[in-house]
């Protein structure tokens, strides 16, 4: 199963979307690393999922509200990607228990939709922002030790 390997590609260059990319990462891995082992139990990897989606509804909600915010133009288009995320988890969390850990397609599919989301739909809104320099709206201002921190876990 192929991993899906953090680097600096990734990173939009905007520390408030980027940082909730690398979560969002961090907790498919964190699935993916758990499907993969033999003693994991399923109510332990539906925990995980259903961690994953709380941190998804907080994510998308704040992505949405920025592109509310700047009138971005593709923003049905990616909230349709959003919902199509939440909808595959969902499915997950479904599964009979004796179904889960067969489910690998479906978990590969969390996985390739994460890495095409960031590298093209993410990517793309970032580069509105940037662009258009949205990014000194109060909703992308965090505190300078905030910043910081964000900088060191994106290069971790
Ligand atoms: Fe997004």
């Amino acid at each position: 199963m192929p991993e899906f390997q953090w680097d600096m590609t990734y990173v939009l260059g905007i520390e408030e979307l980027d940082v909730q990319n690398k979560l969002l990462r961090d907790l498919v891995k964190k699935y993916f690393d758990d499907f993969k082992r033999s003693d994991i139990t399923v109510p332990s990897l539906k925990s995980t999922l259903r961690v994953l989606l709380a941190h998804v509804g907080f994510q998308f909600d704040f992505e949405e509200l920025c592109m509310k915010q700047t009138q971005y133009v593709n923003s049905e288009e990616h909230k349709k990607e959003h919902e199509h995320f939440r909808t595959m988890v969902y499915e997950l969390l479904g599964l009979p228990e004796e179904r889960v850990k067969q489910a690998l397609d479906q978990t590969m599919r969390l996985n390739n939709w994460v890495q095409y989301h960031m590298l093209k739909s993410d990517a793309r809104f970032a580069q509105y922002i940037l662009s258009s320099n949205r990014q000194s709206d109060r909703i992308f201002q965090c505190d300078s030790t905030v910043r910081q921190l964000i900088q060191k876990y994106l290069r971790e």
